[in-house]
This record gives structure tokens, C-alpha cells and sequence, in this order.
């Protein structure tokens, strides 16, 4: 297993956006080199709050992008990140409490989710807006 890699295909072509998946990527990467380093379980689990505090702010502002385009499939994809921020914020408090430790399969299963769900989801997503262009429109006329 390896640092994750980003691509452009994981972008919806927004800048901003796309700055903040670049960022979870990032930080995923950091507490991927902080496990093979073998740092304190203090600092991976601080590397994986920063995350899932990232991770939160950008599913609330892709959803809120994904109503004001008419994104059909918004409350499905609205619930596939709630699953897996439930789940990880489960996971760091064990963690937390010093009741389980980060491993690579607890990596492997962040890196699945993560990338899939850029992929598949989170590309749907761009596939319409590319497919709409009057969502576009709708999205980027929304007041900030
Ligand atoms: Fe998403």
C-alpha cells in the first residue's frame, strides 16, 4: 500500500471545491507516512481529526452545491457521507480511549472509501453538472 496520488478525475473542475478533496488526500497521506514512521498513537489520532473535521466541512458544502443544482441523487449521496463520518468518528473515539490501535487494514478500508467514493460518487456528481450546464448556472449564482 502506497500514499494516494490525486488526479484531476477526482475533481468536479471547481477550484474550491476541488482544493478541499485535494486536502483530505493529503491528509490521509500524512497519517499513512505517520504509521509506517510509527509515530505516537496521539499524532495519528490528531492527523485523523483533522481529517474527519475536513472531511465534514466538505460533504456539508457538496451537498448544499448538490441541492442548488437539482442534484437528483443529493439525499442518497447526503447519507454515504454521513455512513462513513458516523463510522470514522466511532473509530476515533476507540481510538481515542486507547482501545484500538491504526492499522493498515483500518488504511486500506479509509483509502477504499475515500476513492471510490471520489470516483464513483463524487464523479456522478460532476458528470451531471457537466451533463447541465443550467446547473451549473444554478450552482454558481447560489449566494456564499
Ligand atoms: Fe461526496
Amino acid at each position: 500500500m502506497a500514499i494516494i496520488k490525486w488526479t484531476d478525475e477526482w475533481g468536479l473542475g471547481l477550484a474550491e471545491s476541488d482544493a478541499g478533496r485535494r486536502e483530505m488526500i493529503g491528509l490521509y497521506n500524512e497519517i499513512y507516512l505517520a504509521l509506517k514512521r510509527g509515530d505516537s498513537r496521539r499524532t495519528l489520532v490528531s492527523g485523523l481529526t483533522h481529517l474527519l473535521d475536513c472531511a465534514e466541512s466538505l460533504y456539508a458544502e457538496e451537498e448544499q452545491m448538490m441541492e442548488a443544482a437539482g442534484y437528483p441523487m443529493w439525499p442518497e449521496h447526503r447519507d454515504e457521507h454521513r455512513d462513513f463520518l458516523q463510522r470514522m468518528r466511532r473509530f476515533e473515539s476507540t481510538l481515542a480511549e486507547g482501545n484500538l490501535v491504526i492499522d493498515l487494514p483500518v488504511l486500506q478500508f479509509m483509502r477504499h472509501w475515500l476513492t471510490g467514493h471520489l470516483y464513483d460518487s463524487d464523479g456522478a456528481f460532476g458528470r451531471f453538472l457537466a451533463r447541465n450546464p443550467e446547473a451549473l448556472v444554478a450552482l454558481v449564482a447560489q449566494p456564499v
